[in-house]
């Protein structure tokens, strides 16, 4: 199926539709106003993503108004709201991503028995009829829904093809499948795509979408599984934030698969040198700090501490390192920022870190940074993106 989110006729290409406004700003600390959503969503448009998820307009009116700022700014990328199978739901988030160039809607309800019993006190025929409902309801706002089965990993297996095929049915256009508690294991989570692309009549009418939280550290692994069964859109967090332990981080869904290509012949549409700049950005922002060693985008990443590890990367970097820092954005030298820091230095770190600036632009935040410089000891790069940041929006 084509649609406006979908790259037509390019079986290989994998849709990154990017959660980090919506289930990202879940994890207790990352809440996000306005102003700072905005400065995500245009480094997530840099960045290259396809699809961004920019709240749950009737959560609160802070983020009716963040989703709408959003879609207002946005100009490539699909404009994602969520909403509850309920028409209030689907009418707030319609209403915020009105402005929105490619709106999309996406709309959830639980299917698992645990779930349903619970947490919605409904039968299942009950939720299968919501499913049909919502979905159909969303369709009247915009041609791009999308609807999740929450906990899907942990539903029984007739009653997930049927509510996928009743979905699809009433018009949604992509289907995604969560492990909502991160409850699955690769192997497991592959065979279930398997099931449905074998199971579902219609399956082939709407893209398959994996949504994988981190509970067992298995987020990004279940999602690349899923991939190789057919599921051509991730959905992911910069820095892998989230619910509890978190969602699959797309810094490492993307470079795996651009490392990999081998074992996993997929394309995104996302500009890696941008990962690097996007990732700080997000932690400047939130205040929520990368452990050092996370891959990709951790302080230690692309450092070598051992004697045999460095004299090896001084003759051939190949021999510890499987991606180049460049791909993901970072520079080669590692420059410490502080009051003796020069012009020559800024600049550089600057170039490093992605900015270009003109004369003007880069004189005064040079000024500024020198300022920074004689309060603090060392000046971080976090502490530069946001000073050239709001030179950039001053200017
Ligand atoms: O984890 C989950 O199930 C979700 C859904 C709303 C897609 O975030
Ligand atoms: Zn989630």
């Amino acid at each position: 199926m084509t649609d406006s989110t979908t790259p037509a006729g390019d079986a290989q290409r994998v849709i990154i539709f990017d959660t980090t406004m919506r289930d990202g700003e879940q994890s207790p600390g990352c809440s996000m106003n306005l102003d700072e959503k905005v400065r995500i969503a245009k480094a997530l448009e840099e960045l290259g993503v396809d699809v961004m998820e920019a709240g749950f307009p009737i959560a609160s009116n802070g983020d009716f108004e963040a989703v709408r700022a959003v879609a207002q700014v946005v100009e490539k990328a699909g404009v994602c709201g969520l909403a509850r199978a309920a028409k209030p739901d689907i009418e707030r988030a319609a209403e915020a991503l009105r402005p929105a160039r490619r709106p999309r809607i996406h709309t959830f309800i639980s299917t698992s028995p645990l779930h349903m019993k619970y947490k919605l006190q409904m039968d299942p025929e009950t939720v299968h009829q919501a499913v049909i409902d919502s979905v159909g309801w969303a369709r009247n706002f915009t041609d791009d829904v999308e609807w999740s089965p929450e906990d899907g990993t942990r539903t029984e297996h007739d009653f997930l093809c049927r509510c996928v095929e009743s979905a699809i049915r009433a018009g949604a256009t992509t289907i995604n499948i969560p492990d909502t508690v991160g409850y699955t294991v690769p192997d497991e989570f592959r065979a279930l795509i398997e099931m449905l692309m074998n199971r579902v009549p219609n399956i082939d009418q709407a893209v398959i979408s994996v949504h994988c939280h981190n509970d067992l550290g298995l987020g990004v692994a279940n999602s690349l599984a899923a991939v190789g069964a057919g599921a051509r859109q991730v959905e992911c967090t910069i820095n892998g934030i989230g619910e509890r332990a978190g969602n699959a981080a797309m810094e490492e869904i993307v470079m795996a698969l651009r490392t990999r290509q081998d074992r996993m012949p997929y394309v995104t549409g996302v500009d890696t040198t941008q990962i690097t700049r996007t990732s700080r950005l997000l932690s400047a922002i939130t205040g929520f700090s990368v452990q050092p060693n996370k891959a990709i985008v951790g302080a230690n990443a692309f450092a070598h501490e051992s004697g045999i590890h460095q004299d090896g990367v001084l003759k051939n970097a190949q021999t510890y390192e499987i991606m180049t820092p460049e791909s993901v954005g970072l520079g080669r030298s590692n420059l410490v920022m502080g009051k003796h820091s020069g012009r020559h230095a800024f600049r550089e770190k600057l170039k490093d870190l992605g900015y270009t600036l003109g004369d003007n632009a880069f004189s005064d935040a040079f000024r500024r940074f020198k300022d920074l410089a004689d309060r603090k000891k060392e000046v971080f790069d976090e502490d530069i993106i946001a000073l050239v940041d709001d030179e950039v929006m001053r200017g």
